[in-house]
C-alpha cells in the first residue's frame, strides 16, 4: 500500500524509543536457514515488509515459515526444495538474490532472478558471481536469471573482494559454510556488525566460520548444519535515525536496546555538531538546543560513517551554522533526497560523490517525494524540523526499514498522519 505522510513541523522530539532487531541482520540469516536441516528459530526479527518478502521466498522454495511476535520459525518440510526463485519476488527486494548460493550448495543447482538497479544506484552483483565461480560453481546469466550449478570440489579458495561488499561477503559465507572439505578465505570482507551476527548464527548451527568483523574471514566447510535458535542484534541504523531526528529538532531523548559500539562513527559526528550525548551499556541519550555546527562527513564501509545514515545526517545539516560537506564512498550517486530537501529551502550542491550543504536558518514544509527507505526517513526528519506541513509522497518506503515507525515517532511527540493511497507499491532496493 502506497501513501502520503503529513508531517507537522516544527516539533522538538522528546522521550524514549525502543529499538527493534536489525533488518539487515535478519535477512541474510533467514536466507542462511536454507542450509539447516532442522528447525531454525530466529528471535527479535522486526515486523517489516522486507522480512515478509524473504518469508514468502522461503515458502516458495518449500519451507514452512511462521512469523509471529517478532519470532521467525523456518521448518524444513520433507518435500524436495524448489530451486528457482521467481522474478516477482526478487524484484520486490534485492537481498533475496542471496538465496542463490545456499540453495545451490544444498541442492546442487539453483536459479534466481538477477536483481535490478534501484534509486540508490546500479547495484551490480558481479562480486557475488565471481566469488561463486571461485567456489566451484558454474554460473550462467541469461534472460535476467542467474543459474548456479555446483560442478567441482575445491580444496581451498581465496576470494579477494574488490570492495568490502556487505551482500557479497554474506552470500559467500552462507555458501562456503556447507562445502565440506573446502577451506575458504574471504579477504577485504565487509566488517559490519550484521556480518558478525551472521557468523554467530552459522556457528551456532554447527558452522566453522571465524574472522567476521575483520577484513579476513576464514570458513571451513562442514557436511551439515543443524537447527537451533538465534537472537538478532539491534538495528543500528534505526537507532541512528532516531538519534539524528531528536537532535535535528532540538529535542532531548533516549534510544534504548542498542549496542552503542555499533554507532561510534555517528556518535562522534554528532558530538562534532554540538549535540550532547550520554552513552550507557544499552542506550544512548541525546540533546540539542541549537542549530548544528557544520561538519565534514565521509561515508565509508564499517566502521566508517554508514551510508544508510547519510540522507538523515544531510537533513540535520541543512540548518547548520555554516558549510558542511558529505562525501559518499559507498553508493556514489545516493543523492536523490537532495532535490527534495531543496524544495524545503535547503541549499545543497552536488558535485560527483560530494554534497556541499550550506546551512540555512530554517526549512519550510513542502510536498516532497520519498525515493527509498533512508531518503524517506530523512524527509520525515526534515518535515519535523521545518515550519508548516510537509507532504511526503511514496512514504510507504519507510515501512520497509522502520518497525512501528508511526507509533515510535508519535511517542516522541511527532505529529505524522499517514494517508494511504491505492497506487501499487514500487520496487525498492
Ligand atoms: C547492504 O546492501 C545493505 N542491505 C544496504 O542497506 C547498505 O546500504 C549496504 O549494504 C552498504 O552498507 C542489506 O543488508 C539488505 P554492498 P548491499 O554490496 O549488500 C558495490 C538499507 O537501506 N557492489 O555493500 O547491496 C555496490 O554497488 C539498504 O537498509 C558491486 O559493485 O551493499 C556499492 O557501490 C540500502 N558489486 C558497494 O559495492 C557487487 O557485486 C557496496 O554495496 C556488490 C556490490
Amino acid at each position: 500500500m502506497s501513501g502520503v505522510f503529513l508531517v507537522k513541523g516544527k516539533t522538538a522530539l522528546k522521550g524514549e524509543v525502543q529499538i527493534s532487531g536489525a533488518k539487515n541482520a535478519a535477512l541474510p540469516i533467514m536466507a542462511a536457514s536454507i542450509l539447516c536441516d532442522e528447525e531454525v528459530v530466529i528471535e527479535n526479527v522486526p515486523k517489516l515488509l522486507d522480512i515478509i518478502v524473504m518469508k514468502d521466498i522461503l515458502v516458495s522454495i518449500g519451507f514452512e515459515v511462521s512469523f509471529e511476535d517478532n519470532r521467525v520459525r523456518v521448518k524444513h518440510t520433507s518435500s524436495k526444495l524448489n530451486t528457482e526463485v521467481p522474478y516477482e519476488l526478487v524484484r520486490k527486494m534485492r537481498a533475496s538474490f542471496n538465496v542463490l548460493g545456499p540453495l545451490a550448495v544444498r541442492m546442487g543447482q539453483a536459479k534466481v532472478a538477477l536483481p535490478g538497479g534501484c534509486s540508490i544506484g546500479v547495484r551490480p552483483v558481479d562480486f557475488h558471481i565471481e566469488g561463486l565461480r571461485k567456489l566451484g560453481f558454474e554460473i550462467e546469466v541469461e534472460h535476467g536469471f542467474v543459474k548456479a550449478t555446483r560442478v567441482g570440489r575445491v580444496d581451498s579458495v581465496k576470494i579477494v573482494l574488490p570492495f568490502p561488499s556487505v551482500g557479497a561477503t554474506e552470500h559467500l559465507m552462507t555458501t562456503a559454510v556447507l562445502m565440506e572439505g573446502t577451506f575458504t578465505v574471504i579477504e577485504n570482507a565487509a566488517m559490519e556488525p550484521e556480518i558478525e551476527d551472521l557468523q554467530n548464527f552459522l556457528n551456532a548451527m554447527g558452522g566453522k566460520v571465524r574472522g567476521a568483523g575483520t577484513s579476513r574471514i576464514e570458513i571451513e566447510g562442514v557436511k551439515r548444519l543443524s537447527g537451533g535458535s538465534h537472537k538478532i542484534i539491534p538495528d543500528r541504523i534505526e537507532a541512528g535515525t532516531y538519534l539524528i531526528a531528536i537532535a535535528a529538532t532540538c529535542g532531548r531523548g533516549t534510544v534504548r536496546g542498542v549496542k552503542p559500539d555499533h554507532l561510534t562513527a555517528l556518535l562522534e559526528t554528532m558530538r562534532r555538531t554540538g549535540a550532547t550525548l550520554g552513552v550507557g551499556e544499552d542506550f544512548v541519550e541525546v540533546s540539542m538546543d541549537d542549530r548544528p555546527s557544520p561538519v565534514d562527513v565521509v561515508v565509508n564501509p564499517y566502521p566508517g560513517f554508514p551510508t544508510d545514515l547519510q540522507p538523515q545526517m544531510m537533513a540535520y545539516l541543512c540548518v547548520g551554522k555554516g558549510v558542511s560537506t558529505i562525501i559518499e564512498n559507498v553508493f556514489k550517486t545516493r543523492f536523490l533526497h537532495v532535490g527534495e530537501l531543496r524544495r524545503m529551502g535547503a541549499n545543497i550542491e552536488v558535485s560527483g560523490n560530494t554534497a556541499i550543504v550550506k546551512g540555512v536558518e530554517k526549512l519550510s514544509g513542502a510536498p516532497v517525494l520519498g525515493t527509498d527507505l533512508r531518503a524517506t526517513a530523512a524527509l520525515v526528519i526534515a518535515g519535523l524540523m521545518a515550519e508548516g506541513q510537509t507532504e511526503i509522497h511514496e512514504a510507504h518506503h519507510i515501512f520497509r526499514g522502520y518497525e512501528n515507525v508511526l507509533e515510535k515517532f508519535a511517542k516522541l511527540g511527532a505529529n505524522i498522519e499517514y494517508v494511504p493511497t491505492s497506487e501499487e507499491v514500487e520496487s525498492d532496493p
